[in-house]
């Protein structure tokens, strides 16, 4: 983390996890093992079904919430879809936008994300951005020009200012609920291309207050050695961010950083 230019974030994805009727204990227990110093800001990407119990519950702490998906369409005849504005009307501060698992279950290509990135930014919601490469593409050596299109495809068409506004999130596909983590050097290296990627295109300003986030089995024993690196700024946690002491431990080591940096 480079806390000079940017704070730190740490992101829950409950993913398919957690009952509406879970939610308030979840967060109580949480509530209760945060550490009083504010090293980062905090929030949890819940299912929609979960998100007005977490509205209640989280009301008079510092969690902010998001979705985990978004429809890339404004409104109208899209059955089951759930749109920017209707999220905005939660007042939702962060919605992920091109998990690798929304790409390969619902089929979402580059311009797909790209569609709902501006639909995000055209509401004032935060986009995480998720970007990653297979374990096939790692092997062949493509990681890099992946990674390059992917960034540039989901930005596609956003001014430098909406851009700055935006969350990355590398998370290697391999990595993703595998308890193989990339090494601390290996995820650096991508969010430093990832931050390179922007500089290119929008110039070093924008380049340096871009959170980038690491994702991929991240849990209390990995997270401060990651946390470590210059280009990580955070996290996007799965499966760790479930249970409150795990995610409260991760959420503590923004601060351990700190103190060793
Ligand atoms: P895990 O932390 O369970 O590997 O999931 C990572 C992830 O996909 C977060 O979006």
């Amino acid at each position: 983390m480079n806390k000079k230019y940017r704070k730190a974030l740490i992101v829950g994805n409950w993913k398919m996890n957690m009952l509406p009727s879970e939610v308030k204990g979840y967060v109580a227990a949480l509530r209760g093992l945060l550490p009083r110093q504010k090293t980062c800001d905090i929030a949890v990407c819940a299912p929609y079904v979960a998100i007005p119990a977490l509205i209640r519950a989280a009301r008079d702490t510092r969690l902010g919430i998001g979705a985990q998906d978004v429809s890339a369409h404004e409104g109208g005849a899209y059955t089951g879809e759930v749109s920017a504005a209707m999220l905005s009307d939660l007042g939702l501060k962060y919605c992920i936008a091109g998990h690798s698992e929304c790409r390969r279950y619902h089929n979402e290509r580059s311009h797909n994300v790209n569609e709902k990135v501006v639909a995000l930014v055209n509401e004032g919601i935060t986009p995480i951005v998720c970007v990653g490469e297979t374990e096939i593409e790692r092997s062949r050596s493509l990681t890099l020009d992946h990674i390059s299109y992917q960034v540039k495809a989901a930005l596609a068409d956003l001014t430098g200012a909406q851009v700055r506004r935006c969350v990355i999130a590398y998370e290697p596909i391999w990595a993703i609920g595998t308890g193989k983590t990339a090494t601390a050097e290996q995820a650096q290296e991508i969010c430093c291309h990832i931050r390179s990627v922007i500089r290119k295109e929008y110039g070093a300003r924008i380049a340096r207050a871009v959170c980038i986030l690491y994702g991929g089995s991240m849990n209390a024993d990995n997270a401060a050695e990651l946390l470590a690196m210059p280009d990580i700024d955070g996290g996007l946690i799965g499966s760790a961010s479930l249970r409150p002491e795990e995610f409260a431990k991760i959420i503590a080591a923004t601060a351990q950083e700190e103190a060793t940096a």
